[in-house]
């Protein structure tokens, strides 16, 4: 098959849930990815922030190989070796207390719903409202859906699940004037990634836990695409000092393998009993032993600090390119986790980065978003911003020598 002809057999027999671009790819190596007809691109999507350790990891093959050799699934009625280890393993990375495994990051903030109304009621006085934040995004199920203050992502899906009450991002006031005594828990991102890219200040996030605390609240923090190393740390809430009670994560866990998580600490993380949660799929072998070769990998090349560290200099490249193209009106972000706001539609950029073989997308209309795998290298940053340069030249000053078809 070519890239033209499983384009139309998607659009024939797909659901209509993607706005695709017309390219599939056969296979990738690190960094690169390739399409059917062998065009190599340089991939700063990583699948929305999933690949930390670039395709055709050999830790992560070689783990995957490993135990679908051995064994895939087994279900939660019986111990599962890797699921207890990986539990372990974030316990001991966090200071939380315990984890339970799914297959998202929706169905992880799901869990983490049900935990904080559990909790909230088990305080006695039935408590169950969270207070999240404009422009979230926690998922498309239709609890996470709730907790998603975009109208245009729940527009067409009424009546949510109540119990949802939307504040201000980066507004400690708006937020302790929200606290009622219906209130059980507040739920945010260190960074909102499909908002935009934006980062919570240090104050904030700082008086946000204060606020939990001192009000008997559960801080929940969703770093399902923040988490695992993304933002030069291994958990973005470290930049911050702040431990959360609940901390949500998926995408960069498994590396490509589905695999969400939620953990909890404190009283929280003693709330669910058997029967009142739980997942077919939910921690098997193969998702487990994928995660922890990540993790694993993660630790032991330093991949962390090279986020911190090589997100620092994307961020700094950026910039440099802002001055030259005034269509560039902001770059911001946190280690590998990055924007550049446009004063004009993204879409065509996207385009003339791929015609050119980069891969990047576009959060909003306006903002580019760059997220990709922890293993990128100074040089992969010089010929991706080379790239963008080329492609922000072809679509704003628009000439026969620019223009490159596909
Ligand atoms: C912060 C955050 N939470 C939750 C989700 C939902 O994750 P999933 O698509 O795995 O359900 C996303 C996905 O983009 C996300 O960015």
């Amino acid at each position: 098959m070519d890239s033209q002809s499983v384009t139309e057999m998607s659009e024939r027999y797909l659901m209509r849930t993607y706005r695709r671009a017309p390219i599939a790819f056969a296979s990738g190596q690190g960094a690169r990815l390739v399409d059917l007809e062998g065009k190599t691109y340089l991939d700063f999507v990583a699948g929305i922030a999933v690949t930390v350790l670039g395709h055709n990891h050999p830790a992560v093959t070689a783990a995957i190989r490993g135990q679908a050799a051995r064994l895939l699934h087994v279900s939660n009625l019986y111990q599962i070796p890797q699921q207890a280890e990986l539990a372990w393993w974030l316990v001991d990375h966090t200071g939380l207390a315990r984890a339970f495994f799914c297959n998202s990051g929706a169905e992880a903030n799901e869990a983490a719903i049900k935990l904080a109304r559990k909790w909230g009621r088990t305080r006695g006085d039935g408590r169950f409202q969270i207070i999240v934040a404009e422009h979230s995004f926690h998922g498309r199920t239709l609890g996470s859906l709730a907790a998603t203050a975009q109208p245009a992502y729940q527009r067409g899906f009424e009546p949510l699940p109540a119990g949802f009450v939307a504040v201000p991002f980066n507004d400690l006031g708006a937020l302790q004037d929200a606290v009622t005594p219906d209130v059980c828990a507040v739920m945010l991102e260190p960074v909102q990634g499909e908002g935009g890219i934006h980062v919570a200040s240090a104050e904030y996030l700082r008086g946000v836990r204060r606020v939990c605390t001192d009000r008997d609240l559960l801080l929940i923090v969703d770093e399902v695409q923040t988490g695992i190393g993304r933002t030069g740390r291994l958990f973005a809430y470290e930049h911050f000092g702040v431990l959360p009670d609940i901390l949500t994560l998926a995408k960069g866990l498994g590396g490509g393998v589905p695999i969400g998580a939620m953990l909890a600490g404190g009283d929280a993380a003693e709330v669910f009993v058997p029967g009142d949660h739980g997942s077919t799929f939910g921690g098997n072998p193969l998702a487990c032993a994928a995660a922890l070769a990540v993790l694993t990998t993660i630790e032991s090349d330093g991949l962390v600090q090279r986020a911190a560290t090589v997100g620092a200099y994307l961020l700094e490249r950026l910039r440099a390119l802002a001055a030259r193209h005034s269509v560039i009106v902001n770059v911001r972000g946190l280690g590998l986790m990055v924007a550049a706001e446009l004063s004009i539609e993204a879409a065509p950029v996207v385009d003339a980065c791929r015609a050119r073989g980069l891969l990047v997308n576009a959060v909003k209309p306006n903002t580019l978003r760059l997220v990709p795998p922890l293993i990128i290298t100074p040089a992969d940053v010089d010929e991706a911003v080379e790239i963008l340069d080329a492609a922000l030249a072809a679509v704003t000053q628009p000439t026969e020598a620019t223009v490159i078809r596909d």
